[in-house]
């Protein structure tokens, strides 16, 4: 019976599917008929689609490799080579640097830029808000001048100046220069490191979409704007074809977020629309801190120095010049081994268990007493943050300072810098002398007082070596102290060497 049933609902099945399948012959063939007039519509739009965004990319898009800008864009892209191997690295001359400036502050200012802008070499200009008096010439060692065109007309709530500064990077874009990589954009208090900038954005490729730069030290900062945002004292990066996007939407951009603070939190925004996000490098350094930013520099993070700002608003870097007498002390160090400056090492004296640390081309420390690396890579907190002049947070982990001179480092600075033969440097750091009632009398700080200076040889750092995994380099100290200095040599570490071994 069962069987039967089966072969019932069987037959019935089999009748059910044939007039499906007759009743739906026609319906099937007019649904065969309109997929294929849908996939041509399909196919024709997606055509179109590809050829309006290609041919209008392009004609925005002109990159600095292609050889002839009269080519038609079709020829245009076919002679791109789109390895990249063929392109030649990134040097100075594919920098246009744009730094926001005022006629009230260029005055002042224009110390620090001085400091690092090379006539001839650096591209750019300092962007003013009028032109200058006729009857002051303007500085040969400055960088050339623009002034901004009218930026009045763009909505603003806090500060007119950060449109202004904001569309410093469509006016360079539009200056139309030959064979820009990347637009840079700066304050006029920002001292950049040219060797190491260039270092640093020869590791992208240019002709893609960049943001690069770094945020605030401190917290209370980069909550209230942004940690994904490149702080534009420290400077950033704008990749050719990033800027070429940028210039399409900035202006209209610029009046959605007028009530934004500064120009840099502008940028962020808009490139932002573009979908492109902040690529972090920690060489770019907006110094959001106050007091002292010793701890800082004395141990910076494994990454070439890039930039430095706000230095009006801390203490000198080396306690006995002013800030600007500090800066030229220190790009004496840089101008030696720039790939090296800042650069920190570490290693033990074993005879005394004593713990090193050389900030290279700034400070050396010594610690009567032992210290793991990963102590001596956190800066000692000697400032504190930027609005609230609070003990912290920062963006990263400090080591608490401590005010009893009995627990806190010997330390030295730089004082010499000297070439020796190929490529190799002598750095000598002299002790500081101590304030009154500031020295540690107890028993174990002697030997260290003998030592009056540290004598550093190091190689010249090859800045190809920025290119690839960031190590630090591994340093020796000599046995005994020869006319009260310690010598130290650093060099690259040993296979399986930690500093421990
Ligand atoms: C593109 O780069 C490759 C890889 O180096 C090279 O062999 C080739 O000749 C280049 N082509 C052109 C058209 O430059
Ligand atoms: C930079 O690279 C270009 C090639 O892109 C080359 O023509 C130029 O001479 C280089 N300039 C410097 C200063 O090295
Ligand atoms: C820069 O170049 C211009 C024109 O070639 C020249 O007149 C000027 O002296 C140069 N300046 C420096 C500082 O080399």
């Amino acid at each position: 019976m069962s069987s039967q049933v089966r072969e019932q609902s069987h037959d019935l099945f089999k009748s059910f599917k044939f007039s499906l399948f007759r009743t739906d012959r026609i319906t099937g063939f007019l649904i065969t008929l309109l997929k294929g007039v849908l996939l041509i519509f399909l196919v024709n739009s997606v055509s179109l689609v590809v050829y309006s965004a290609f041919t209008t990319q392009t004609t925005w898009f002109r990159c600095p490799e292609c050889p002839s800008p009269t080519r038609s864009i079709v020829q245009h892209c076919e002679t791109f080579n789109v390895s990249g191997e063929n392109i030649e690295p990134t040097n100075i001359s594919h920098i246009v640097f744009g730094i926001g400036g005022s006629m009230n502050t260029w005055k002042d200012r224009r110390h620090y830029g001085e400091l690092w802008w090379q006539p001839n070499i650096t591209r750019g200009y300092v962007w003013l808000d009028e032109q200058p008096h006729s009857n002051a010439a303007w500085p040969q060692n400055s960088p050339p001048y623009r002034v901004s065109e009218d930026w009045t007309r763009f909505k603003f709530s806090s500060s007119r100046s950060g449109v202004r500064i904001a569309r410093i990077v469509l006016e360079s874009f539009r200056l139309r220069l030959p064979n820009v990589r990347w637009f840079v954009m700066g304050d006029d208090d920002t001292v950049f490191f040219t060797d190491n900038l260039v270092s640093v954005l020869a590791k992208y490729d240019h002709r893609q979409m960049y943001y690069i730069g770094g945020n605030s030290e401190s917290v209370e900062q980069d909550v209230m704007h942004s940690y994904g945002m490149a702080f534009g004292g420290g400077g950033f990066a704008i990749s050719y074809p990033l800027a070429a996007e940028l210039v399409k939407v900035l202006d209209g951009c610029l009046d959605r977020y007028y009530t934004f603070y500064g120009s840099d939190q502008r940028i962020w925004a808009c490139v932002n629309e573009i979908g492109v996000s902040l690529t972090e490098e920690q060489g770019f350094h907006q110094i959001d801190i106050r007091g002292d930013p010793y701890g800082l520099l004395a141990a910076h993070p494994v990454a070439p120095l890039v930039s430095l700002h706000h230095l009006d608003y801390v203490k000198p870097l080396f306690p006995s010049q002013n800030q600007l007498d500090s800066l030229r002390t220190l790009i004496q160090a840089y101008r030696a081994d720039p790939a090296r400056t800042l650069q920190q090492s570490f290693c033990y004296q074993p005879k005394h268990k004593w713990s090193v640390s050389i900030s290279w081309g700034y400070t050396a420390q010594i610690y009567p007493w032992l210290l793991s690396a990963s102590e001596l890579a956190m800066p000692l907190q000697t400032f504190q943050t930027w609005r609230s002049w609070a003990n912290g947070p920062f963006t990263f982990t400090t080591r608490w300072m401590s005010a009893d001179p009995c627990e806190q480092p010997v330390v030295y600075f730089l004082d010499r810098v000297t070439v020796v033969g190929e490529g190799e440097t002598l750095t000598s750091y002299k002790r500081h002398e101590f304030e009154a009632g500031k020295k540690c009398d107890r028993s174990t700080y002697a030997p260290v007082m003998s030592v009056h200076r540290i004598i550093v040889s190091a190689f010249t750092m090859d800045p190809w070596e920025w290119k690839m995994a960031p190590r630090r380099h591994c340093c020796d100290i000599s046995k005994n102290l020869k006319n009260k200095e310690m010598h130290v040599r650093i060099r690259h570490c040993e296979l399986s060497e930690t500093i421990t071994t």
